[in-house]
């Protein structure tokens, strides 16, 4: 969250176009378009300050690149639920009106502040959290974006409800700009492009913000694994036995993601070949060139009229699309969607 309202901070500041960001316009609206009008959470450290001040406190390890003027909108408390468990319970103090808070308080709150999306970053695992955000944002008439693992565009019964709303969903768990996945999943399409046989693969990630503190429970990494997986038999290959996934919280790390991609394969003759790569980067911004693409997308939907699964950009924006694509397939669905807006 903390890298998106930078992002669009950047953009307000500058008259230049940003590295990262794809479209300056989607659907007629420019990164600057993006107002934010209402924040949830059920950390007591966040709830209660601006938006602007929120991003910044200790227990979000994501860096200031921007100075952020204050937004005007204060983060609300919302239902706990199963948002905070295991590791994640030592670092964060909830706020005492989280525990018990009825949670139509989010569908009044999207309708009386005129959201017109709603953006889930909930941790991974918080799957009752997550579904009660996207239930709330169904009734709401409002756009929802799940960035988390947690099943929501797998969901038949929330499918069903956005359907019938007529409201947008995209989902589910948000693929980084260029993080381990796409990268992954080219290398493959560029292997599987030239015929040559995929032996073994992984993809193995460290890195030391909150998300790698609570994907290291195994209780509440399993959506996440799912995900990659999902991700990489997308690309062609059976995903059964790969590792693939978050690895190992290293603290002093903060918010840079180191990631170990090795495949082996056999080439012409089955003479062997095989890559290793190691890509570091800043996880948090990773996130936000995508969901500056989401929030618009969205938006654009709801104003063209789509109910449900926008199956045309999701399997290009999240790892877990209802339908799954190539890199390449992902990418031309989404562009060609991208360029029908009017
Ligand atoms: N590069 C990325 O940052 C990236 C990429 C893809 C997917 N994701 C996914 O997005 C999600 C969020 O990631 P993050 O790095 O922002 O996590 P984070 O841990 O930094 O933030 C999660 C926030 O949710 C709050 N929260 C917990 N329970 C809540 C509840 N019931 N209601 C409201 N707020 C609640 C926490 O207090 C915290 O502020 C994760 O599922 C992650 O896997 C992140």
């Amino acid at each position: 969250m903390s890298s998106l309202v930078q992002v669009v901070a950047l953009a307000r500041q500058s008259s230049t176009p940003l590295a990262g960001i794809m479209h300056e316009r989607i659907g007629g609206y420019a990164l600057d378009d993006i107002e934010f009008v209402a924040a949830f959470d059920v950390d007591a450290g966040k709830v209660g300050l601006d938006l602007s001040k929120a991003i910044f406190q200790s227990s979000n390890a994501a860096n200031a690149h921007v100075s952020v003027d204050p937004v005007g909108v204060v983060v609300e408390a919302g239902p706990l639920l199963d948002g905070v468990t295991g590791p994640l319970s030592r670092i964060i103090t909830t706020h005492e009106d989280s525990a018990g808070l009825d949670p139509d308080i989010i569908r009044r709150r999207l309708v009386e502040t005129g959201a017109e999306v709603l953006v889930c970053l909930l941790p991974t695992g918080s799957t009752e959290a997550v579904q009660t955000y996207a239930r709330a944002a169904a009734l709401a008439g409002v756009p929802f974006v799940n960035a988390t693992p947690e099943p929501v565009a797998h969901d038949a019964d929330l499918v069903a409800l956005f359907e019938s709303r007529g409201v947008p969903l995209l989902g589910d768990d948000l693929r980084s700009h260029l993080g381990a996945t796409t990268l992954h999943t080219a290398l493959l399409d560029l292997l599987h492009s030239r015929g040559l046989r995929v032996i073994n693969t992984y993809q193995l990630n460290v890195g030391g913000n909150m998300d790698f503190l609570n994907l290291a429970d195994p209780g509440r990494s399993a959506s996440k694994q799912r995900s990659k997986r999902r991700a990489l038999s997308a690309a062609g290959i059976d995903a059964s036995n790969v590792a693939a996934g978050p690895n190992g919280f290293v603290p002093h790390l903060g918010d840079t993601k180191i990631g170990f991609l090795r495949i082996e394969a056999d080439s012409v003759l089955d003479t062997p070949l095989s890559l290793e790569i190691r890509m570091e980067v800043e996880d948090s911004p990773n996130a936000a060139g995508v969901l500056a693409n989401a929030v618009r997308v969205a938006a654009a939907a709801k104003a063209g009229g789509i109910s449900g699964v926008v199956d045309d950009v999701c399997a290009f924006l999240f790892k877990s699309p209802r339908q799954a694509a190539t890199e390449a397939v992902g990418l031309r669905d989404f562009q060609a969607f991208v360029a029908a807006l009017p």
